[in-house]
Protein backbone atom coordinates (compact mmCIF):
# COMPACT_ATOMS: atom_id res chain seq x y z
CA UNK A 1 0.00 0.00 0.00
CA UNK A 2 1.65 3.45 -0.94
CA UNK A 3 -0.64 5.39 0.32
CA UNK A 4 -0.56 5.94 4.42
CA UNK A 5 -2.95 3.63 5.94
CA UNK A 6 -4.51 6.86 8.05
CA UNK A 7 -5.52 8.53 5.06
CA UNK A 8 -6.85 5.49 3.71
CA UNK A 9 -9.00 4.73 6.43
CA UNK A 10 -10.21 8.31 7.10
CA UNK A 11 -11.96 8.55 3.99
CA UNK A 12 -13.83 5.48 4.24
CA UNK A 13 -14.42 6.45 7.91
CA UNK A 14 -14.12 9.47 9.05
CA UNK A 15 -11.35 11.42 10.81
CA UNK A 16 -12.65 9.99 14.38
CA UNK A 17 -11.38 6.74 13.37
CA UNK A 18 -8.09 8.43 14.51
CA UNK A 19 -8.93 9.33 17.82
CA UNK A 20 -6.98 7.67 20.36
CA UNK A 21 -5.15 5.68 17.94
CA UNK A 22 -1.25 5.28 16.95
CA UNK A 23 -2.26 5.07 13.31
CA UNK A 24 -1.53 9.25 12.92
CA UNK A 25 1.81 8.24 13.98
CA UNK A 26 2.52 5.69 11.12
CA UNK A 27 5.36 6.97 10.08
CA UNK A 28 7.46 6.09 13.19
CA UNK A 29 6.71 2.71 13.26
CA UNK A 30 6.69 1.54 9.60
CA UNK A 31 10.32 1.33 8.99
CA UNK A 32 11.05 -0.54 12.41
CA UNK A 33 8.59 -3.42 11.99
CA UNK A 34 10.02 -4.09 8.55
CA UNK A 35 13.14 -4.69 10.60
CA UNK A 36 12.10 -6.60 13.18
CA UNK A 37 9.99 -9.08 10.73
CA UNK A 38 7.56 -10.36 12.98
CA UNK A 39 5.32 -13.51 12.38
CA UNK A 40 3.16 -12.77 15.39
CA UNK A 41 2.61 -9.27 16.55
CA UNK A 42 0.48 -9.36 20.27
CA UNK A 43 -1.49 -6.06 20.85
CA UNK A 44 -3.28 -4.54 24.08
CA UNK A 45 -5.58 -2.30 23.60
CA UNK A 46 -7.80 -2.97 20.19
CA UNK A 47 -9.78 0.03 20.23
CA UNK A 48 -11.36 0.57 16.80
CA UNK A 49 -8.34 -2.08 15.12
CA UNK A 50 -6.47 0.81 13.79
CA UNK A 51 -3.30 -0.32 14.82
CA UNK A 52 -3.70 -4.17 14.76
CA UNK A 53 -4.55 -3.33 10.86
CA UNK A 54 -1.29 -1.42 10.86
CA UNK A 55 0.80 -4.18 12.04
CA UNK A 56 -1.12 -6.78 10.13
CA UNK A 57 0.29 -5.15 7.24
CA UNK A 58 3.69 -6.51 8.02
CA UNK A 59 2.90 -9.34 10.09
CA UNK A 60 1.27 -12.92 9.39
CA UNK A 61 -0.77 -12.96 12.32
CA UNK A 62 -1.61 -9.93 14.61
CA UNK A 63 -3.85 -10.85 18.25
CA UNK A 64 -5.29 -7.75 19.44
CA UNK A 65 -7.21 -7.63 23.28
CA UNK A 66 -9.52 -5.24 23.98
CA UNK A 67 -11.66 -5.70 27.70
CA UNK A 68 -15.75 -6.83 27.39
CA UNK A 69 -16.51 -3.31 28.75
CA UNK A 70 -15.45 -1.86 26.14
CA UNK A 71 -18.31 0.08 23.79
CA UNK A 72 -19.85 -2.64 21.57
CA UNK A 73 -19.93 -0.08 19.08
CA UNK A 74 -16.04 -0.11 18.96
CA UNK A 75 -15.60 -3.64 18.51
CA UNK A 76 -18.18 -3.75 15.00
CA UNK A 77 -15.90 -0.56 13.88
CA UNK A 78 -13.13 -3.13 14.17
CA UNK A 79 -14.80 -5.64 12.53
CA UNK A 80 -15.25 -3.26 10.06
CA UNK A 81 -12.05 -1.81 9.26
CA UNK A 82 -10.33 -4.62 9.04
CA UNK A 83 -12.98 -6.08 7.16
CA UNK A 84 -12.23 -3.17 4.31
CA UNK A 85 -8.61 -3.83 4.34
CA UNK A 86 -9.14 -7.42 3.70
CA UNK A 87 -7.41 -8.38 7.14
CA UNK A 88 -10.13 -10.23 8.72
CA UNK A 89 -8.21 -13.55 8.21
CA UNK A 90 -5.11 -12.31 9.75
CA UNK A 91 -6.31 -10.22 12.55
CA UNK A 92 -7.65 -12.31 15.73
CA UNK A 93 -9.50 -10.04 18.36
CA UNK A 94 -10.10 -11.09 21.82
CA UNK A 95 -12.50 -9.76 24.52
CA UNK A 96 -11.30 -10.28 28.37
CA UNK A 97 -13.05 -9.88 31.33
CA UNK A 98 -10.63 -8.94 33.78
CA UNK A 99 -6.56 -8.75 34.02
CA UNK A 100 -6.78 -12.39 35.08
CA UNK A 101 -8.14 -13.84 32.14
CA UNK A 102 -6.20 -11.40 29.83
CA UNK A 103 -2.96 -12.60 31.81
CA UNK A 104 -4.55 -16.75 31.15
CA UNK A 105 -4.94 -15.99 27.55
CA UNK A 106 -1.53 -14.41 26.57
CA UNK A 107 -0.03 -17.46 28.52
CA UNK A 108 -1.91 -19.53 26.50
CA UNK A 109 -0.31 -17.69 22.92
CA UNK A 110 3.03 -17.91 20.82
CA UNK A 111 3.98 -14.25 19.82
CA UNK A 112 7.18 -13.02 18.68
CA UNK A 113 6.66 -8.60 19.54
CA UNK A 114 3.59 -7.22 21.77
CA UNK A 115 2.49 -3.44 21.66
CA UNK A 116 0.92 -2.38 24.92
CA UNK A 117 -1.86 0.27 24.82
CA UNK A 118 -4.63 -0.82 26.82
CA UNK A 119 -5.08 0.38 30.47
CA UNK A 120 -3.01 3.78 30.93
CA UNK A 121 -2.12 3.50 34.99
CA UNK A 122 1.38 2.44 36.22
CA UNK A 123 -0.27 -0.85 37.48
CA UNK A 124 -2.19 -1.63 34.35
CA UNK A 125 0.77 -1.17 32.28
CA UNK A 126 3.43 -2.79 34.78
CA UNK A 127 0.74 -6.09 34.63
CA UNK A 128 0.13 -5.98 30.68
CA UNK A 129 4.21 -5.88 31.04
CA UNK A 130 4.70 -8.86 32.95
CA UNK A 131 2.38 -10.95 30.88
CA UNK A 132 4.34 -10.03 27.36
CA UNK A 133 7.80 -9.65 27.76
CA UNK A 134 8.62 -13.46 27.45
CA UNK A 135 8.46 -12.57 23.54
CA UNK A 136 11.83 -10.06 24.12
CA UNK A 137 10.36 -7.33 22.22
CA UNK A 138 7.45 -4.57 23.48
CA UNK A 139 6.60 -1.78 21.78
CA UNK A 140 4.72 1.17 23.96
CA UNK A 141 2.12 3.99 23.20
CA UNK A 142 1.88 6.87 25.08
CA UNK A 143 5.07 7.70 26.87
CA UNK A 144 4.05 11.06 27.38
CA UNK A 145 5.81 12.72 30.62
CA UNK A 146 4.03 16.06 32.21
CA UNK A 147 6.13 18.99 31.61
CA UNK A 148 6.80 22.73 30.93
CA UNK A 149 8.69 21.31 26.95
CA UNK A 150 4.99 19.75 26.94
CA UNK A 151 3.03 22.91 27.50
CA UNK A 152 1.90 22.80 23.78
CA UNK A 153 0.94 19.29 23.63
CA UNK A 154 -2.93 20.14 24.93
CA UNK A 155 -3.91 16.46 25.33
CA UNK A 156 -3.83 14.06 28.35
CA UNK A 157 -0.42 13.23 29.96
CA UNK A 158 0.75 10.00 30.99
CA UNK A 159 3.01 10.09 33.73
CA UNK A 160 1.99 6.87 35.41
CA UNK A 161 3.08 5.30 31.39
CA UNK A 162 6.35 7.36 31.99
CA UNK A 163 7.12 6.32 35.64
CA UNK A 164 7.38 2.66 33.95
CA UNK A 165 8.61 2.78 31.38
CA UNK A 166 11.46 4.53 33.13
CA UNK A 167 12.15 1.56 35.70
CA UNK A 168 12.56 -1.18 33.10
CA UNK A 169 15.77 -2.72 32.09
CA UNK A 170 17.24 -2.37 29.78
CA UNK A 171 16.39 0.83 29.31
CA UNK A 172 13.88 1.02 26.27
CA UNK A 173 14.64 3.47 23.14
CA UNK A 174 12.42 6.62 23.33
CA UNK A 175 11.37 7.95 20.04
CA UNK A 176 8.45 9.85 18.17
CA UNK A 177 6.61 12.49 18.05
CA UNK A 178 6.98 15.31 20.52
CA UNK A 179 3.61 15.08 22.29
CA UNK A 180 3.27 11.31 22.14
CA UNK A 181 6.12 9.04 21.98
CA UNK A 182 7.23 5.27 21.08
CA UNK A 183 8.98 3.35 23.90
CA UNK A 184 10.58 0.25 22.43
CA UNK A 185 11.99 -2.63 25.21
CA UNK A 186 14.17 -5.12 24.04
CA UNK A 187 15.49 -8.06 25.98
CA UNK A 188 19.93 -7.98 26.64
CA UNK A 189 19.53 -11.02 25.01
CA UNK A 190 17.63 -10.57 22.03
CA UNK A 191 19.04 -10.96 18.22
CA UNK A 192 17.34 -7.90 17.25
CA UNK A 193 20.13 -5.76 19.27
CA UNK A 194 23.41 -7.17 16.91
CA UNK A 195 21.38 -6.29 13.71
CA UNK A 196 22.62 -3.96 11.40
CA UNK A 197 19.72 -2.80 9.84
CA UNK A 198 18.36 -2.31 13.74
CA UNK A 199 21.35 -0.65 14.83
CA UNK A 200 21.18 1.87 12.32
CA UNK A 201 17.44 2.50 12.25
CA UNK A 202 18.14 3.43 15.68
CA UNK A 203 21.06 5.73 15.10
CA UNK A 204 18.89 7.48 12.70
CA UNK A 205 16.10 7.93 15.01
CA UNK A 206 18.32 9.10 18.12
CA UNK A 207 19.84 11.78 15.83
CA UNK A 208 16.49 12.93 14.87
CA UNK A 209 15.57 12.71 18.55
CA UNK A 210 18.71 15.15 19.65
CA UNK A 211 17.37 17.69 16.58
CA UNK A 212 14.11 18.07 17.48
C1 LIG B 1 -5.65 3.99 23.37
S1 LIG B 1 -6.85 2.79 23.02
C2 LIG B 1 -6.01 1.70 21.91
C3 LIG B 1 -5.71 2.33 20.57
C4 LIG B 1 -5.23 1.36 19.50
N1 LIG B 1 -4.15 0.53 19.97
C5 LIG B 1 -4.76 2.15 18.30
O1 LIG B 1 -3.65 2.70 18.35
O2 LIG B 1 -5.52 2.22 17.32
C6 LIG B 1 -6.91 1.88 24.48
C7 LIG B 1 -7.80 0.65 24.43
O3 LIG B 1 -7.44 -0.19 25.54
C8 LIG B 1 -8.59 -0.76 26.09
N2 LIG B 1 -8.28 -1.09 27.48
C9 LIG B 1 -8.38 -0.31 28.59
N3 LIG B 1 -7.98 -0.99 29.69
C10 LIG B 1 -7.59 -2.21 29.26
C11 LIG B 1 -7.08 -3.37 29.91
N4 LIG B 1 -6.87 -3.38 31.22
N5 LIG B 1 -6.79 -4.46 29.15
C12 LIG B 1 -7.00 -4.44 27.81
N6 LIG B 1 -7.47 -3.39 27.14
C13 LIG B 1 -7.77 -2.29 27.85
C14 LIG B 1 -9.68 0.31 25.92
O4 LIG B 1 -10.96 -0.30 25.94
C15 LIG B 1 -9.29 0.93 24.58
O5 LIG B 1 -9.99 0.31 23.52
Amino acid sequence: MTEKLSDVLSRKFGNNIREGSMISNECYISELIKIIKPNVILEIGTLYGCSAALFAQYAKKVFTIDIMSAPETNKLIAESVWHFLELGKKVQSFSIVNDSEKGELIASLNFDMAFIDGGHTYEEVKYDFSCVKKCGIVLFHDYKPSGREYSDCNNIRYDDIVKFIDEIYPAPFIWGPHCGKFALWIDAHHPLLRSKYFLQWKKNNAQQEQGS
